[in-house]
């Protein structure tokens, strides 16, 4: 935006008015926190995989409740669009400011970092949204408790994103994803309006459920700022296997037995040759086994710390799946050895967008299928892709037990989005979800109402423009407001 003058700029009336809103926003949070210089933003306007960057008017970054709700005022009197941001690892670019031709202030909600101590009666913590998952995992691990979700990009994943994106991650299996976690929440509408609901009622048939609303609502219905969360029984003694297969429907068989069998299961991963080869080589990380096979799970069993030896129990039910099923195993309860089996799973982001680098930003299309048709998705999403993209790559890896399948395509260019569509219309076909757990954002709007029914689609632009009339909050993402006069 460096040669257009302001006053031109689309959306900005004159200059004076965005130096006005400006100057009244500083006046909120302090100078140093309404960044303007565009070395600083540029962080905050480019998404994590590179696919999606915008220009933000500022970036302002409150540091309580009130300076939200006093910001949000202003930016609603001046119809001016804000794009909430936690920790910016979202992946279907609902977090940065693509241009929507009216000058978005991206909100930065980092500084909302307040942890109360964890109430030790209830098994609940409330925690600011800018709390990183990191955090609130050493945070409530200190006070002798831990937090059903976790995720790879745990250093910098805020709460208040998580919720925003109904986070799922490595332990579904287990405790469900955000949204089983969230008891309460506080938050503030598009007009500055606050609700709040933090005492940590278990039961509470009281009306709509919002909180269960704005989980998942991707900064579309309301700047979330504290969250009341529910936490589990630590499990420390833990154990993490790798087991070769040769077949997908082999692993399928694998997890069904080893659900049946085991309690203490908290993760089930896939991934398959080619990811493991590409994590190895960029990683610098060793195979697990000397002679590789097709497909490869990572199994984590978590028990209290009185349970019987965890590697035993594992590899006793691994063992009893026989060399039909299972090719090679590794199983490791230290942590560091632990930590290691992970890296090859995990990596497989860090990896993939490395590779992005290079040859172009990597197309993520995070999808469930149901379990009866994982097998038959795998096989035609790998023809699809030769055949529509022959150079392009393709790498899968997910999260089994969910059925969630990470598609990650590398080669057509960031807006050719001819094998994004044919990938999510097979999808549709076997019954599955166009989003897991990254939710809609920018990446899969084009696709929401072939997914849910136009509906339903229509039900959310009602509680969309219910919530937000003037339509100033994330423009551009989820579901299009329809029908509104921009202000
Ligand atoms: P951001 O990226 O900043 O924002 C995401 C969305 O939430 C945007 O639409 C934004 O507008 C909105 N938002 C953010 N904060 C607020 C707020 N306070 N109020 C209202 N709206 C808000 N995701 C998974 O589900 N499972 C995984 O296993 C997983 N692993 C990942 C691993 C890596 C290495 C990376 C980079 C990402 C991974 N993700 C995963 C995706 C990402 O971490 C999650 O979507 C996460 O929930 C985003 O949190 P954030 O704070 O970074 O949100
Ligand atoms: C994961 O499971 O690692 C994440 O959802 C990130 C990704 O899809 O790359
Ligand atoms: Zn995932």
């Amino acid at each position: 935006m460096t040669d257009v003058p302001e006053a031109d700029r689309p959306g900005s009336s004159t200059a004076s008015h965005t130096d006005a809103l400006l100057d009244r926003l500083e006046r909120v949070v302090g100078a140093a926190h309404v960044i303007t210089d565009p070395d600083v933003r540029r962080s905050y306007e480019v998404d994590w995989t590179g696919r999606y960057a915008g220009e933000a008017r500022a970036v302002i970054r409150p540091a309580s409740t009130s300076e939200v709700v006093e910001i949000l005022r202003m930016c609603h009197a001046a119809g001016c669009p804000i794009v909430p941001q936690g920790g910016n690892t979202g992946l279907v670019g609902g977090g940065v400011p693509v241009d929507e031709g009216r000058g978005a202030i991206v909100m930065s909600l980092r500084r909302l970092d307040r942890r109360d101590a964890v109430d030790l009666v209830s098994g609940q913590v409330t925690v600011g949204a800018g709390v990183t998952l990191a955090a609130l995992q050493r945070h409530v691990r200190g006070a002798g408790w831990d937090f059903g979700v976790d995720l790879g990009a745990r250093d910098s994943a805020t709460v208040g994103g998580m919720i925003a994106t109904n986070a799922g991650g490595l332990r579904l299996v287990r405790y469900g994803g955000m949204r089983q976690q969230v008891v309460g929440l506080e938050a503030v509408l598009a007009d500055g309006r606050r609700v709040e609901r933090l005492g940590g009622l278990l039961k509470d048939n009281t009306g709509y459920d919002l909180a269960g609303l704005m989980t998942g609502s991707e900064g579309t219905l309301a700047v979330i700022t504290r969250a009341r969360l529910r936490l589990v029984a630590p499990q420390p003694n833990r154990a993490v296997a790798v087991v070769g297969l040769n077949t997908l429907a082999d692993a399928l068989e694998v997890v069904v037995a080893l659900r049946a069998e085991l309690t203490t299961l908290d993760a089930v991963e896939v991934f398959f040759a080619d990811g493991l080869r590409l994590v190895c080589e960029r990683a610098g990380l060793r195979p697990p086994f000397e002679v590789p096979t097709a497909v490869y799970l990572l199994i984590e069993t978590a028990d209290r710390p009185a349970a019987p030896d965890p590697a035993h129990t594992l590899s006793e039910a691994i063992a009893r799946l026989g060399p039909r099923l299972v090719v090679d195993a590794s199983i490791v309860t230290e942590p560091a050895a632990r930590r290691e089996l992970w890296r090859l799973r995990e990596a497989h982001t860090e990896v993939i967008n490395a590779l992005g680098a290079e040859v172009g930003a990597p197309h993520k299309l995070d999808v469930t299928l149901p379990a009866a048709a994982l097998v038959d998705f795998v096989d035609r999403v790998s023809d699809l892709v030769a055949t529509m993209a022959p150079s392009a790559k393709l790498f899968l890896f997910g999260h089994l037990a969910d059925g969630n399948l990470h598609v990650n395509v590398l080669g057509p260019d960031a807006d050719d989005d001819r094998v994004d569509d044919a990938v999510l219309r097979l999808v549709v076909d076997l019954g599955g979800s166009i989003s897991a757990e990254h939710g809609i954002g920018r990446a899969k709007r084009r696709w929401l109402e072939l997914d849910r029914g136009p509906v339903a689609v229509e039900a959310m632009r009602a509680i969309r423009r219910a919530l937000d009339p003037r339509a100033i909050l994330n423009p551009g993402v989820l579901v299009s407001p329809d029908g509104i006069a921009a202000p």
